[in-house]
Parts: structure tokens; C-alpha cells; sequence
């Protein structure tokens, strides 16, 4: 099953057409990797799939149900089973680690505080962050600093989790890291996964399938071995120079 199905959407800003005619399906246990060029519109996917923008036309089906037509509390719902880690990681820079995973697990449960500290406590392991629970964000590098945005998406073990650039910024090392963690959350929870992404290393690591948006469509979506002999002359290209710095 596809766990995101997207047909002919349609979606912008004002008068500014971004994505003019986008279809693509991310598979239910597999990562797939949305990429393209800066400004092609990736984040912009992710706001209308998650109804953060509305879309202007067109169809997005999450767990098999179209979310376009679904009221708030019925959409509230249904975003409970997803996690998203955002491109700037959104952490509150006021407030401890645990803390900032605290925060879904009170706004949507009703869990007795030890329950929900042993929780965070978990989640924060699942990163290798425990010796960061108490500390505050700007005290953490910023690897670190992701580990924990992506610790509380992960707080309602969510069926699905998109993440907005993970490694952007981050060293190699600390991006090979991620992407590490990343395929363990697929491997052992089978949890589904779409990367929004234009780093070539971490596509070749981690991807399933690879989704390549251009000019506001769908340009190729395939495996990474397939768009490497695609015969489409941007893709390769984007392979062939992102590799340099593999
Ligand atoms: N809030 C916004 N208002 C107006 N235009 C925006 C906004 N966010 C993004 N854009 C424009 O939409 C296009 C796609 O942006 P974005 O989806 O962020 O690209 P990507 O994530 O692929 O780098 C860009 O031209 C960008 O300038
Ligand atoms: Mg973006």
C-alpha cells in the first residue's frame, strides 16, 4: 500500500504557482527521498501534504484517506500518527531537551507524568541523547540539536515521518550519523519514511526510492540505480556532481 499518494496537485503562493501538476506515491515501510534543486519546491510539497498551505487542486491521500477534504479534528487525528521534522529543526530554545519532547506527548495524551518522562527518557535514547535530557538547545551542537527535533517528531511513534533536510548544515560525519538512524527507524519499526533532501551521499545511503521534482512537476521517480541511467540529463548531472562530495 501507499502510505502518501499525491495526484496532479496544484499548489502556491499568492499568485505564484510552485508545483503546477505533482503526482507522486511513497510506499508503506520504505524511505523515500524527495529532491530536486533549491526553490524547486520540496518544503512546499511537504506544507501542502501535512495542510500547513492549502493546495489549490488535486488530491493528497495519507494511510488511504484523502486529507484535502477532511475537517480539522478529523485531520488532527489522522496527523497523530505523523511526525515531521522541519527544515530549521523548531526547537524551543527556552525550555530543557526533555522538555521539547514533552510537548506532543502533552498536547495528545493524557499520560501520568512518570509514564511520560520514561517515554521521553526512551525517545531521547533512540537518538543517543540521553546525557542531553536536561540541557537546553543552545547547548547542543548542532547534530545534536536535530537529534532532538527528531526525538520529539518520534514522541507518538508515528507511522510515518517526514524529515525536511536532516543533514543540511551538519559535518559529513554527523550526516552519515542520521541517515544511520534513519534506516534503523525504517529497519526495526518499519516505520515510513520521506526525506526531503538535495545531499547525494545521504540519498545513495538511505533511499528506497527517489522522487525528483523540476520546473513543478515530477521530473523521474524511480530507484537511485535506475535515475543514475535514466538518460535524463539533469538527473544524471545532479548524481554526478552531488557524488564529489561523497
Ligand atoms: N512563504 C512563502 N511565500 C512565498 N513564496 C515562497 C514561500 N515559501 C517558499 N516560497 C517560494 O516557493 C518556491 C519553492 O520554495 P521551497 O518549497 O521552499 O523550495 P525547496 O524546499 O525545494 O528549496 C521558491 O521559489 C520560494 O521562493
Ligand atoms: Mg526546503
Amino acid at each position: 500500500m501507499s502510505i502518501v499518494s499525491v495526484t496532479h496537485l496544484e499548489a502556491g503562493y499568492e499568485d505564484t504557482p510552485v508545483l503546477r501538476d505533482v503526482s507522486m506515491t511513497a510506499e508503506e515501510g520504505a524511505i523515500t527521498a524527495v529532491l530536486g534543486t533549491s526553490g524547486c519546491g520540496k518544503s512546499t510539497l511537504l506544507k501542502n501534504i501535512i495542510r500547513l498551505n492549502d493546495a489549490w487542486s488535486g488530491s493528497v491521500r495519507m494511510f488511504d484517506e484523502e486529507v484535502m477534504v477532511m475537517d480539522e479534528p478529523e485531520f488532527n487525528q489522522l496527523l497523530k500518527r505523523v511526525g515531521v521534522l522541519f527544515q530549521n529543526g523548531a526547537l524551543l530554545n527556552s525550555i530543557t531537551i526533555a522538555e521539547n519532547v514533552a510537548i506532543p506527548l502533552e498536547q495528545h495524551t493524557r499520560l501520568p507524568a512518570p509514564v511520560r518522562d520514561h517515554l521521553i527518557r526512551i525517545k531521547l535514547a533512540l537518538v543517543e541523547l540521553e546525557e542531553a535530557i536536561d540541557k537546553l538547545p543552545s547547548e547542543l551542537s548542532g547534530g545534536m540539536r536535530k537529534r532532538a527535533a527528531l526525538a520529539r517528531a518520534m514522541a507518538l511513534d508515528p507511522d510515518l515521518l517526514f524529515c525536511d533536510e536532516p543533514s543540511a548544515g551538519l559535518d559529513p560525519v554527523t550526516a552519515a550519523g542520521l541517515d544511520n538512524l534513519i534506516c534503523r527507524l525504517r529497519d526495526q519499526l518499519g516505520m515510513s519514511v520521506i526525506v526531503i533532501t538535495h545531499h547525494v551521499p545521504s540519498i545513495i545511503r538511505t533511499a528506497d526510492k527517489i522522487v525528483y521534482l523540476s520546473d513543478g512537476g515530477v521530473l523521474f521517480s524511480g530507484t537511485v540505480k535506475e535515475a543514475r541511467s535514466s538518460g535524463i540529463e539533469q538527473i544524471e548531472r545532479f548524481f554526478r556532481e552531488g557524488v564529489k562530495d561523497y
